[in-house]
């Protein structure tokens, strides 16, 4: 496989996409800290000021590591087919209008339903009665770009590869196949197969909506069938931006650290195959709570739960293993942050499987063990594949790939913030601290305490992420001066 440059513009335009993710993502993350500094009766936020942070921060968070999955396939896609800027551009104009109209609606008209705007929360309005409409169109815009964007970076795909090909089944027979297909194409697909899927249920999800709020009581959904779809829709697509990640460290971790890529074997091929179709049905461990649930349903969301972290999971953690052990690796952040981040999804992945896991979820339900295992695989996991990415890149735009074992200090910090953070949400969960709680009770003041430690290694965690952001943002600028 030759590969090709990525175009100017595609350099351009993939570098406004990184400035404005990591904007996006500092301001998340001081909202985030304000969170728990609030938790900690540290400062004091109003009970709403509280929850539009929240819904804003779940939000943006949510939202820029997806997108940052895209950026990066999308680049890196440019090496095996062609690509289009100009769709590119498309989403992100319209990704920055949809965040700036959900910020409108949480900011000046107080939506506050929770990233999660579970049914039948938003058609109470609790807040301008504005913000609703404004807070479920700025997600239809989102969902336009993104499906757009993820429709056409499939058609392009299939351009080249054929359905088979695509998710490599010619690999699952003995026989050596005459065209093989490069992992980060079989994981792309997956994922982006994954993306559609969600988005499609997304736009079913708010039509649902709408035509309940311009009904005028006339029009009433159905309970079960909209949670369904919105976890369907919200947990589907934030597991998918993982596998977005993933790919990219499929396709730069080998490259980066001086070792052969990684091949597509029959086990590779069978691993995401399984993971597509598990991923897909694993929401419905939201729904053990719901006893109006079928009880087939339920059991379902156990199995695929299982099943969905095994065979992608223990895969690609046993392929960065062998990659590293044993060999002589050429050590730079990007490396780093790709190892740093398996770890932490794996640490996240097995948090988890332990809340999926029926019996236990009678104890950890809604407690704080929820924030704990997600942040551990996206602050720890997916945020540092995507920022391996942005490193990568940005060295790329500035002409030189380091390779010297620098930035000591950043990632000290980034290693003591990040675990420090996600341990007090696992030490609170363990204590049946309830989560989304603006200020503890007495009978759960032990969140008290946690929530303040929470902080000051949440602000370690800012401070390496700032030194990062510098650097990074200092090379992609550079990008608009050439030509
Ligand atoms: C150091 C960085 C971060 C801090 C300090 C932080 C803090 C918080 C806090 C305090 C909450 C509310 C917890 C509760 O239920 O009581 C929260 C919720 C949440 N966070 Fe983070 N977070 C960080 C990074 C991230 C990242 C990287 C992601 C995703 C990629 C993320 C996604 C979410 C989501 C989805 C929620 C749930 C919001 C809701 O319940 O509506 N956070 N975060």
């Amino acid at each position: 496989m030759t590969v090709t440059m990525a175009s100017l513009s595609l350099k351009k335009v993939s570098s406004a996409w990184i400035i404005t993710i990591l904007t996006l993502f500092l301001a998340a993350i001081i909202m985030g800290i304000l969170m728990r500094l609030n938790q900690g009766n540290d400062i004091k936020l109003s009970t709403n000021g509280f929850y539009t942070t929240m819904t804003t921060h779940g939000l943006t968070m949510i939202g820029i590591w997806t997108v940052a999955g895209l950026v990066g396939i999308h680049y890196l896609m440019s090496r095996y087919v062609k690509v289009s800027t100009r769709v590119n551009v498309f989403a992100l104009v319209l990704t920055i209008i949809g965040v700036i109209m959900i910020w409108i609606s949480t900011f000046f008209g107080n939506f506050h339903a929770g990233w999660t705007f579970l049914y039948p929360l938003p058609l109470y309005t609790a807040w301008a009665k504005w913000a609703t409409p404004l807070f479920l169109f700025g997600l239809a815009v989102l969902g336009v770009a993104w499906f757009v964007w993820s429709v056409k970076m499939m058609t392009e795909i299939l351009k080249r590869y054929s359905i088979k090909q695509i998710f490599a089944w010619q690999h699952l027979s003995k026989k050596e196949p005459e065209v093989s297909t490069p992992p980060f194409i079989l994981i792309a697909t997956v994922s982006l197969v994954g993306i559609i899927l969600c988005l499609i249920t997304e736009f079913i999800l708010l039509v649902l909506f709408f035509a309940e709020y311009y009904s005028n009581g006339s029009f009433k959904n159905d309970p079960l069938l909209m949670k369904n779809l919105t976890y369907f829709f919200g947990h589907t697509l934030a597991n998918e931006a993982l596998y977005l990640g993933v790919a990219l460290l499929y396709e730069l971790l080998p490259e980066v650290s001086g070792r052969p890529k990684f091949k597509t074997t029959w086990y590779i091929a069978l691993a995401w195959n399984c993971t597509m179709v598990f991923v897909l049905t694993a929401f419905f461990h939201h729904l053990y709570m719901d006893f109006v649930q079928p009880v087939g349903f339920q059991m379902v969301g156990q199995l695929a739960s299982y099943f969905a972290s095994i065979p992608a999971a223990a895969v690609s953690a046993l392929s960065v293993i062998f990659l590293v052990y044993g060999n002589k690796i050429k050590w730079s952040l990007t490396n780093i942050l790709f190892f740093i981040g398996v770890i932490g999804w794996m640490i996240g992945g097995i948090g988890a499987v332990i809340d999926a896991t029926i019996s236990n979820n009678m104890v950890l339900h809604n407690t704080l063990w929820v924030p704990a295992h997600f942040h551990t695989y996206n602050a720890m996991g997916n945020v540092l594949f995507c920022l391996a990415f942005f490193w990568w890149v940005a060295n790329e735009f500035a002409g030189s790939q380091e390779t010297t074992k620098k930035n000591t200090a950043t990632i000290a910090m980034l290693l003591i913030g990040g675990f420090g953070f996600v341990l007090m949400f696992y030490l609170g969960g363990a204590d049946s601290v309830p989560r989304r709680f603006s200020t503890y009770p007495s009978e759960f003041s032990a969140g008290i305490s946690y929530a303040t430690t929470a902080a000051v290694f949440a602000t370690v965690y800012f401070v390496a992420m700032a030194m990062i952001f510098i650097e990074i943002v200092r090379k992609c600028i550079r990008v608009f001066y050439s030509s």
